[in-house]
């Protein structure tokens, strides 16, 4: 039988519609918006702005978060029509099934571990650095850092406590219901937009409009001489950097079979997540950029640059600086909380696909989550979290991200070329230009990731063959008929 078996479009319609001993259905439209900003605002934001701004594209940031969006937007749109039309928990990995055929959709499926899974891992580090950081540094070293780190003083790290603690306390959450998971993300997805909005309307009245001129970097600064570290080729290679800030809203997807009435519900989570966060982003990186020279972010306070610029410029607000600190680890919570929630939902279709065994998509009898997924998936992540520096997964991130974009905006193609007449409550506007311009932009940010993590991407994806091969193929529930 070929290896690009499709599932047939019905069949999988039949399946999300028979589906009533599964996933229950009780997220509406804006618990799904709130699961997008809960998954997006992070890190990205709150670390990554001042890197790009610093780095390449200086006080013209704003505009990178612009590019950022745009390609963003013709994923999104792909997704939206995708999530209407095939409302089920796999996102991309589903999507691929139908249109590309099975071994596409098990590659797919694959790299969104990269994603999802690899996201939490990173996340939870980066929560544990500020944690210590509010701390006062109190945790010592050795607890909050894995084994291939050494400090200054020569400590060497053993585990990475924190880390694996907040991805426990969640799991538990993610396992006692979607609900009480939609719950608390809302919960930190209002204090995180609030703080967010506090720091633009204060910090406004505190810009130097000076600090915008020239606006973007000039080619005559030492270490900026590759062409995308200047000018406007440098805003372009801010948006790679930026790129990170936005990956998540793609996971409303896998709440499809969560959604009360994912038909109409699905388009508003993905894309009106997408666009408030748009912009807040660009009013963040405005006024974080009129606060201080973008030349000091090469250097000075990188990881804690929010905090750097209010007590730089904004004389008397040393708590907004504390509380941006609290906003930063309840956002990593919920960008954590959405990512573990959605790689266990996508690994539930493709157990319930056989590819992989039926454990990931057994539910718990009373909450009806898939908790042993969720267990399973708490072991890996937290020894990732626990045990490997945090640097070495973020890029990855990027990569599977990007790769399961570029396949959904080439699904939408086939799928109107294929199955026109098929019933779609969204339609991607422009097809095939759209799904072209998601694909162009898209695979020219995979180009510019540093060649070490297309290195590792590519054994990730040769792993994953290996699996494909000795297990997957021979349990496939559509080859046994
Ligand atoms: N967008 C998420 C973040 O910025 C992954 O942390």
């Amino acid at each position: 039988m070929s290896l690009f078996i499709k599932k047939p479009l019905n069949q999988l319609l039949v399946q999300e519609g028979a589906d009533e001993k599964g996933l229950k259905r009780t997220l509406g439209p804006l618990n799904l918006i709130a699961l997008g900003i809960g998954a997006i605002i992070g890190a990205g934001l709150f670390v990554r702005t001042a890197a790009a701004a610093g780095d390449a594209a200086g006080p013209a940031v704003m505009i990178s978060y612009i590019v950022a969006a745009i390609g963003c937007a013709f994923a999104g749109l792909c997704y939206a029509e995708f999530a209407s039309m095939i409302p089920i928990a796999g996102s991309a990995y589903a999507y691929a099934y139908v249109t590309m055929g099975e071994f596409m959709a098990w590659v797919i499926g694959w790299a969104l571990v990269l994603e999802y899974a690899l996201a939490s891992a990173t996340v939870s580090i980066a929560w544990s650095e500020y944690l210590n950081s509010l701390l006062g540094g109190a945790i010592p070293y050795q607890w909050c850092h894995s084994p291939w780190e050494t400090s200054a003083t020569g400590i060497g790290g053993l585990i990475n406590i924190p880390a694996v603690i907040i991805l426990l306390l969640l799991t538990l959450v993610l396992i006692k219901g979607t609900q009480e998971s939609a719950n608390l993300n809302a919960v930190i997805v209002f204090v995180k937009v609030s703080i967010v909005l506090i720091f633009i309307a204060l910090g406004w009245g505190f810009i130097n409009e000076d600090y915008y001129t020239p606006f973007t970097i000039p080619a005559d600064v030492v270490g900026h001489e590759a062409w995308n570290r200047h000018g406007w080729g440098g805003v372009l290679g801010g948006a790679s950097i930026v790129f990170f800030a936005f990956i998540g809203f793609d996971a409303v997807s896998t709440a499809a079979q969560e959604a009360k009435n994912p038909k109409r519900d699905m388009p508003i989570g993905l894309l009106g997540s997408l666009a408030i966060c748009t912009i807040l982003f660009v009013l963040f990186s405005h006024v974080l950029t009129g606060l201080v020279n973008w030349d000091e972010f090469k250097i000075a306070g990188k990881e804690a640059s929010v905090a750097y610029a209010i007590n730089k410029a904004m004389p008397g607000y040393g708590w907004l600086a504390t509380l941006i600190t609290v906003a930063i680890l309840a956002g990593f919570s919920s960008v954590i909380l959405v990512m573990l929630m959605g790689q266990s939902r996508v690994f539930y279709s493709m157990s319930k696909d056989g590819l992989v065994p039926k454990v990931f998509s057994d539910l718990h009898p009373k909450f009806r989550t898939p908790s042993k997924a969720n267990w399973i998936l708490f072991v890996f992540v937290a020894l990732f979290g626990g045990l490997v520096p945090g640097s070495v997964a973020g890029d990855l991130t990027s990569f599977g991200t990007l790769f399961a974009f570029v396949l959904v905006c080439l699904g939408i193609w086939v799928m109107r070329v294929k199955n026109p007449e098929a019933v779609r409550p969204f339609k991607t506007p422009l097809v095939p230009l759209v799904p072209i311009l998601g694909m162009l932009i898209c695979s020219s940010l995979i180009y510019g990731l540093d060649y070490k993590t297309q290195l590792m991407a590519f054994g990730w994806l040769l792993v994953g063959l290996i699996i494909y091969f000795t297990y997957s193929k021979k349990n496939s529930v559509l080859r046994k008929g």
